[in-house]
């Protein structure tokens, strides 16, 4: 099976569509990161170059029905002056209709063509036939670049695909595919795993895909209390998920088994409240007293995983090792972003989600391998699983 790329196709005077994934988080109408705009640019500034009538799709949110605040201007506006004004950016009141058709009939070369929000119509998530037709028949050649939407098999991920004439990825999906599948396919060794997140129910597939692979796999955020308690360690009041401690000791058995090492936090910080008021706690033990919430890893961890980072070829990394949103528990999860930013020897990739935003916080991420622009989508392909938007994509 292969996938053909953007640069390697024939676009004169075509109609492009290019699925993009512009949910960007707003505040009101402002763009608070617009990592995910900027991201897309080359595959859009690609098909303009050769020539092509870019016609952009995306969804924003989860909107029930048209709701006028998840409306993709504050995108369009954006994409426009990040192609520096030289293009006309002309965002449709819809995605489908009779006013998208003529828009898309009058679309003279080098202007963007973005359809409005696809989720305000319910048939987008339905991936519904005649939607996915409509869709198609706007374009001669459908781009796929939204890795953070392949996830999903919607009408503008999958459904549509088989209807347009010539298919292919954009370069923000190449340089996904090329990342993480070089990491779970092929990593340069020792390979070097570290999750984090509050919940180990979110996190037990990609543990399970990744064990065989690592050398080392490090925990952090909340899910380490699990973990903890399941080995009849104290943790206090910190948060744990207690349907899941059989889980967690099946993962460290099988970690064993495997000879991989599942590392554990070995000291903490706490408090005896969530947020930023209760008084901060150094607990230099690995268990926790029984007044006390754990919210970061403590110093002796961070500078075990330090160490790991350091001697590995291949680092990946999804989910923050603490409280990182409140700045006293950010420590563990900086810690992390600066030791895969040291180490200049090896492949250095952040799985998406909130450890994407966190490293592009610090204005780290420009200095690692790679930061994915997918949350779910990364997460779900380090599990192994196929994306139906990748494999919509694929040729014999
Ligand atoms: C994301 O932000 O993870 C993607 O844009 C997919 O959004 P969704 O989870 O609403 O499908």
């Amino acid at each position: 099976m292969t996938i053909r790329y953007i640069d390697d196709m024939q676009l004169t005077g075509k109609r492009v569509f290019i699925r993009v994934d512009f949910n960007v988080p707003l505040e009101g109408r402002r763009i608070t990161d617009d990592t995910r705009i900027r991201e897309a640019l080359p595959t859009i500034q690609k098909a303009l170059d050769l020539g092509g009538k870019v016609i952009l799709a995306s969804h924003l949110g989860r909107p029930k029905g048209v709701e006028p605040k998840l409306s993709l201007e504050p995108a369009a506006s954006r994409l426009s002056e990040l192609l520096g004004g030289k293009h006309e950016v002309i965002l449709a009141d819809d995605c489908v209709g009779d006013g998208v058709r003529k828009l898309v009939k009058d679309q003279k070369e080098g202007q963007v063509l973005m359809l409005e929000n696809l989720r305000f119509h319910k048939e987008e998530e339905a991936n519904d036939e005649a939607f996915a037709r409509e869709l198609a028949s706007f374009a001669d050649v459908y781009i796929n670049d939204a890795f953070g939407t392949a996830h999903r098999a919607h009408a503008s991920t999958a459904g549509m695909v088989p209807h347009v004439k010539e298919k292919g990825a954009g370069l923000l999906m190449r340089k996904e595919l090329e990342y993480l599948g070089g990491a779970i396919k092929n990593p340069a060794k020792p390979f070097v795993a570290i999750l984090g997140g509050s919940k180990v129910s979110d996190k037990i597939k990609v543990i399970e895909s990744l064990l065989p692979k690592v050398d080392a796999l490090l925990i952090g955020g909340a899910m380490a209390y699990t973990f903890l308690k399941s080995q009849g360690i104290e943790v206090g009041k910190s948060r744990v998920e207690e349907d899941k401690l059989s889980m967690a000791t099946r993962l460290l058995e099988a970690a064993q088994r495997l000879k991989t090492s599942l590392v554990l936090p070995i000291d903490h910080i706490c408090s005896t409240e969530l947020g930023d008021k209760g008084p901060l706690r150094e607990v230099p033990d690995r268990a926790i007293p029984a007044d006390l919430i754990g919210l970061d890893i403590g110093p002796k961890t961070r500078a075990m995983y330090a160490e790991h980072i350091r001697n590995a070829k291949t680092v990946v990394w999804n989910g923050p090792m603490g409280m990182f949103e409140v700045e006293r528990y950010a420590a563990g999860t900086r810690a992390v972003a600066e030791a895969m930013v040291a180490n200049k020897n090896a492949v250095t990739i952040v799985g998406g989600g909130d450890s994407a935003a966190a490293v592009n916080e610090m204005g780290l991420g420009v200095k690692l391998s790679h930061v994915s622009t997918g949350g779910g989508a990364s997460l779900e392909f380090l599990e192994g699983r196929e994306l139906p938007g990748v494999k919509a994509l694929e040729t014999k």
